[in-house]
């Protein structure tokens, strides 16, 4: 970590922001069954979505308050027809932060050495079952095979480390969790378990029956040693060594164990409002500023600079999914972005 400025982002419990997540598109041409239902249809309308240019003015004001990692995330961010730009022109930023994409891998036989060449640096790719026929039940797309296509593609372009993303779900994947890791270790792909969160559009989620953390880790000692990896303070272990190491596996309960004490997140969704977390109630205009034909371009990026400083103070200490009151926010995360 850089050293602390007056321009960073820091909020009123002395957490500093370093890291914006950027939604390019809500679409996506999968349908994981605890994101978005079939028959889903309440997309964000095209001219509301942020062009290359908006995108780039609050990256790059962004960049100035002490952002210097940001992840590219969606809905799909691969379904961006310029999405090879947008890399090669957030790289080429005078503060160019670390560039990371969050994606379904579908198109990652295709794109993964130009986005190298245009400066990305890391990929996080979503897989949650190794069996074909199951891929096509959680996703409601028979393209397993081209997942699978991506990920040799990502690691024959130098992408490292690769880390791919698994949910489990009682009753359809919950018994995959040791055959994942097993295959990830194989391939030398960096596994991570993510709780189910209360994020998806069909509202599914249910405390009941989400699969935990805690049996999570069981699930995986009988056939592996875990150790945690050791963490600063009082934070919970979500990084095992396996067997020893150095291989580790990411056991991540952002539900049952928040992490929120430590955030250094905040999010900007493909319609240009920002967020301070997931699960804010409230989200700050951007696109509004961004188009506002009276405003010159200094005007626009000081007001862009003065949104992103209030939303940060105005940031929650956590997410409250475990308090009775907590109310699931309004949008899907496909349309704020993973
Ligand atoms: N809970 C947890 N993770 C989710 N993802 C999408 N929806 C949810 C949810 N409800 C994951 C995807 C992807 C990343 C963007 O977030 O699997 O890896
Ligand atoms: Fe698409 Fe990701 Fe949602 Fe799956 S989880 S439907 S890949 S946005």
């Amino acid at each position: 970590m850089g050293k602390l400025r007056m321009t960073d982002l820091i909020d009123t419990f002395n957490r500093t922001h370093r890291d914006l997540r950027v939604s390019l598109t809500d679409r996506c041409s999968l349908r994981c069954n605890y994101c978005m239902p079939l028959d889903f249809d309440k997309w964000l309308p095209s001219d509301e979505l942020l062009t290359t240019d908006e995108l780039m003015t609050v990256i790059g004001v962004a960049t100035e308050h002490g952002i210097d990692q940001v992840r590219l995330t969606g809905g799909e961010p691969l379904l961006r027809p310029d999405i090879v730009d947008i890399v090669a022109r957030i790289k080429a930023l005078p503060n160019a932060p670390e560039l990371s994409i969050t994606t379904n891998g579908l198109r990652l036989a295709k794109l993964a050495s130009q986005l190298v060449d245009a400066g990305l640096s890391r990929v996080n790719v979503s897989l949650d079952t190794l069996d074909r026929e199951r891929f096509t039940a959680m996703t409601h797309r028979d393209r397993f095979d081209d997942v699978i296509a991506g990920l040799n593609a990502a690691r024959d372009a130098g992408l490292e480390p690769i880390k791919i993303n698994s949910v489990l779900m009682q009753g359809i994947n919950d018994d995959e969790a040791p055959t994942l890791l097993k295959w990830a270790l194989e391939e030398g792909f960096y596994l991570r378990f993510i709780e189910q969160m209360p994020l998806d559009a069909g509202g599914i989620w249910n405390r009941s029956t989400m699969v935990t953390a805690a049996s999570i880790f069981e699930s995986l000692s009988p056939h592996f040693q875990l150790n945690p990896v050791p963490v600063r303070g009082s934070a919970p272990a979500e990084e095992f060594y396996v067997n020893g190491g150095p291989a580790t596996v990411g056991i991540i309960a952002s539900v049952s164990q928040p992490f929120c004490g430590s955030c250094d997140r905040i999010r900007l969704t493909s319609d240009g409002q920002l967020r301070s977390c997931l699960f804010s109630r409230d989200e700050m205009d951007l696109r509004k500023v961004l188009r506002n034909t009276e405003l010159s371009m200094d005007e626009i990026r000081s007001e862009i600079s003065a949104r992103l400083q209030k939303t940060v103070l105005g940031k929650l200490a956590g997410h409250g999914i475990n308090n009775p009151d907590f109310v699931q926010p309004t949008r899907p995360m496909s349309a704020i972005g993973g």
